[in-house]
């Protein structure tokens, strides 16, 4: 560094570091380190939970490690909120297409291949239409994807098209999309992959097995962003499985159920956890109590009126002791913020309705003190760089590309 360069800043701190002792690295390497053992390569969410999930022996699985996904401890924003609680969010953005929806699309297009089909076809906010046409991909199978015109994030667009899928655009919203699907879908050679697949949900309900492993217990809360509903409803049915004893009565949220169901017990956990599903104001239909035509959201993942699960997710959230409710466009949006600013996590707009939904229904009270409360993040921010950048009123600064001119830049910056 040339000298007197940011002198008043740095100089003390600068100069404390100099005069460290220098350690003798050399010195600290023992020679009788025990040989490291490694894990073993992680293979995906059907390879971990084989025995929990409809799967043969002989099942050829299409995976791209999907699954694992880190739960993160709140620091700053939970002391900041000043109640006594531990929030955690389940950062479902690191999947490999950057959402939760692979953890169901590598059960969904397994069992496709499985059953000899050659083409999966989905209606689509944007994340499915990624996540089928990674899969598809990696399956070597096609796949048709129906996503509202101008309505989707760029990121997902962008997915969508590298991966090769048949990218159908149409001047409609999701529900519309989705109703057409299935009309297609009678007359063509094509698998369903929306959450209507029952397989779906098989895969989504391990994340709340990898939650539980990771608290050695269900949280009191889990508060997620609600669409089409499918998710809420396979956590649900993850917890329930875990904390049940045996087959019987495990839940009725449960497609694959129907009285008796082959994956649950075993696990030791008692507790199952209030499940808390958060809509956008203007896509709320669980809120309203009936379903709404015209969604409207910034959110645009969660920019549903017609949710398709929903009756097993008024179960799950009804046997659970849990609700719904609504954030704003606005609410949500200071919660990705806050999330990206305070614990250097970035999501995309719908999944902060989880956060901003849960936060204020602590600092009201709603949610009790002393709580474990878990947030799903579904999906990362990178997917929607244009809300992102749009929100953020920090101006990027523009100088000469000269020493003085960036120095005077951090000077004046300082915080
Ligand atoms: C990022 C994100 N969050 C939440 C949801 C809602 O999930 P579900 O439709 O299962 O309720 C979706 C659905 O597309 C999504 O993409």
């Amino acid at each position: 560094m040339p000298e007197g360069l940011f002198a008043p800043l740095f100089q003390e701190q600068l100069k404390t570091h100099l005069q460290l002792p220098v350690t003798n690295h050399q010195s600290l390497i023992t020679s009788h380190r025990p040989t490291m053992s490694f894990p073993r390569r992680y293979t995906g969410l059907i390879e971990k939970y084989r025995d929990r999930l409809p799967i043969h022996d002989d099942t050829r699985v299409i995976s791209l490690g999907e699954g694992n996904t880190p739960l993160v401890r709140l620091n700053n924003i939970a002391r900041d909120v000043g109640h006594d609680v531990d929030i955690y969010v389940k950062y479902e953005g690191l999947n490999p297409t950057a959402s939760f929806k692979d953890r169901g699309m590598t059960m969904a297009v397994t069992k496709a291949v499985e059953d000899g089909s050659q083409a999966i076809i989905c209606a689509s906010t944007g994340n499915t239409s990624a996540s089928a046409a990674a899969y598809a991909g990696r399956a070597g199978i096609t796949a048709y994807v129906l996503i509202p015109e101008g309505k989707i994030a760029m990121g997902k667009l962008a997915q969508a098209m590298m991966h090769g899928a048949v990218v159908i655009q149409i001047e409609g919203n999701f529900d519309v999309g989705m109703k057409l699907v299935k009309e297609v879908a009678e007359h063509a050679p094509v698998t369903i992959v929306n959450s209507i697949n029952p397989y779906r949900l098989q895969g989504q309900k391990t994340a709340a097995f990898e939650i539980v492993e990771a608290l050695g217990r269900a949280p009191d809360y889990h508060c997620l962003p609600v669409g089409n509903a499918g998710n809420i409803t396979a956590h649900w049915i993850g917890y329930c499985e875990y904390a049940s004893a045996s087959g019987d009565h495990v839940t009725g949220a449960c497609a694959f159920c129907k009285g008796h169901c082959a994956y649950a017990g075993g696990a030791g956990v008692g507790n199952r956890p209030r499940m808390v599903g958060f809509q956008a104001a203007g896509a709320a239909p669980f809120v309203r109590g009936e379903m709404i035509d015209h969604p409207e959201t910034v959110a645009t993942a969660i920019r549903i009126g017609h949710p398709q699960s929903w009756d097993y997710a008024w179960m799950a959230v009804e046997e659970s002791g849990g609700w719904f409710d609504k954030c704003t466009d606005e609410e949500i949006l200071a919660a990705q913020k806050l999330l990206a600013e305070r614990e250097g996590i970035f999501c995309e707009p719908a999944s902060a309705a989880s956060l901003a939904g849960a936060l204020r229904d602590v600092r009201s009270g709603k949610i009790s003190a002393s709580s474990s409360i878990v947030c799903t993040l579904t999906g990362h921010g990178l997917k929607d760089p244009d809300t992102a950048i749009k929100q953020s009123t920090a101006p990027v600064l523009k100088v000469d590309a000269e020493l003085e001119a960036v120095r005077r830049a951090i000077l004046d910056n300082m915080a």
